[in-house]
């Protein structure tokens, strides 16, 4: 597939993959040309790839808002709700999540993880897709802990597949602003997965209860719109991590040097773990879950040297700022022990994988426990072997690498 950075967006015939797929290939296309000579739009959004005009759209929630047609249509979420709806509902999630993103419980997201991965394969090689679902498993078990509740997963993992397909056809329609044509066909289509997630909660009485809880809190909610919300938290919270490790593995099985020094230093008992994290964050810099984000500007303003007008959007790439090359030493190639990631460095603001400001990432803290927990067992239970040729990808509100047949894993021990 051929990348056009100045693509308009979907055209009759395309399939929802294929387009997703082109817009995040266009950010990357965009990042080999010269920041100087490269198009300012991509379709009619506004391209921001520099630190400074980043943090005056991340810093600005109330000028720069959400605009998220996708997410939108589950329901009123945390995700898509700006102003005071935002903040009436942010609170009902992330007092959960600021208890679980206590150092102190980097212990039993550990145990979470290593308690799957023994599970799911006993003394067998698992095969690429099943260890990404061993993952997602721990990744959902970890989110529900969150709200103190353990329930079978099974059927929320069963509910995901279907979730995400939904969720690339959304983008799809909703990519250039949801018209009345389509936004009926929008909801329509969203209505069926939160009808399966709420029956799923039903069935498990724990998480009914909580969800009940959570809408019965001042303001309260009609139950269908909180669990719209709920799903949409868990949603984000397990794709992007288990996205995330994807690409981890990926990296992980192209250099066995690396992957030797990865695993030496995760059975080191005294060893400090800057390899790990250096690597977990050059991974996120170079495959950043969320490749963008999309903002739309709620009065004339000015950003950087372009003048915006009410109601327009801008596309900020993460992409692009983390390829920028004010920011980065050798900001195309990927290096496991990158100088900027070093014990000591100073944090560089072209770093964003969970954005910064007000709507930043509700889940940073447990999901860095994640990764650096998951991240650990994978080297030390585990060889991989990537193929030669760069795995290709799936981009459905995360950006994640097909492991498949070529993706080799070994059971060590
Ligand atoms: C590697 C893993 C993750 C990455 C890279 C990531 C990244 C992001 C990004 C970029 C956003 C902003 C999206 C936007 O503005 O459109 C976001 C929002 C959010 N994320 Fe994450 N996320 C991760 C894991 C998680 C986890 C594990 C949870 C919860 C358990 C979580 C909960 C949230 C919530 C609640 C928001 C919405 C914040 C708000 O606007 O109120 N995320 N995340």
């Amino acid at each position: 597939m051929t990348a056009d950075a100045t693509s308009p967006g979907p055209s009759p015939g395309v399939s929802t993959t294929d387009f997703l797929d082109a817009v995040v290939l266009a950010l990357f296309a965009r990042t080999r040309i010269p920041a100087c000579d490269r198009p300012a739009r991509l379709g009619r959004l506004l391209v921001v790839e520099t630190p400074a005009e980043a943090a005056q759209i991340l810093d600005q929630p109330e000028l720069f808002a959400k605009n998220f047609a996708l997410v939108a249509a589950f329901g009123p979420s945390r995700f898509n709700q700006n102003g005071a709806a935002w903040k009436g509902l942010r609170p009902r999630t992330q007092r959960a999540y600021a208890r679980a993103g206590r150092p102190v419980m980097q212990a039993e997201i550990a145990a979470i993880y290593a308690d799957e991965l023994a599970r799911a394969v006993p003394d067998a090689t698992p095969g690429a897709a099943q260890i990404e679902t061993v993952l997602a498993r721990a990744a959902l078990r970890i989110f529900f802990a969150a709200f103190g509740l353990q329930p079978d997963v099974a059927p929320f993992l069963a509910h995901f597949g279907q979730l995400r397909q939904t969720v690339a056809e959304l983008q799809r329609l909703s990519w250039n602003g949801a018209s009345t044509a389509n936004r009926d066909e929008i909801r329509g289509r969203a209505a069926r997965p939160l009808q399966d997630f709420i029956a799923a909660c039903e069935a498990q009485p724990e998480v009914n209860a909580t969800i009940t809880r959570l809408a019965a809190e001042a303001p309260a909610l009609p139950l269908r719109a909180m669990a719209a919300d709920f799903m949409t938290n868990m949603f984000a919270g397990i794709e992007t991590t288990t996205a995330s490790l994807a690409w981890m593995i990926d990296a992980i099985g192209r250099n066995a040097t690396l992957q030797d020094a990865l695993r030496d230093e995760a059975r080191d008992p005294e060893g400090q773990g800057s390899l790990l994290a250096s690597f977990r964050d050059e991974c996120l810099r170079v495959f950043a879950p969320i490749p963008f984000v999309v903002r739309e500007a709620t009065a004339d303003t000015r950003l950087g040297h372009h003048d915006l007008t009410k109601g327009d959007l801008v596309l900020l790439s993460l992409v692009g700022l983390h390829r920028d090359a004010g920011s980065w030493t050798d900001p195309l190639a990927f290096h496991a022990a990158r100088a900027e990631f070093a014990p000591g460095a100073p944090p560089n603001p072209a770093f964003r994988p969970f954005l910064s400001g007000p709507r930043a990432c509700g889940g940073r803290r447990i999901a860095e426990m994640e990764l650096t927990a998951a991240l650990r067992l994978l080297v030390c239970h585990f060889r991989f072997e990537s193929p030669a040729e760069d795995p290709a990808f799936s981009y459905a509100l995360a950006f994640r690498p097909k492991l498949g047949r070529g993706h080799r894993i070994t059971r060590l021990t």
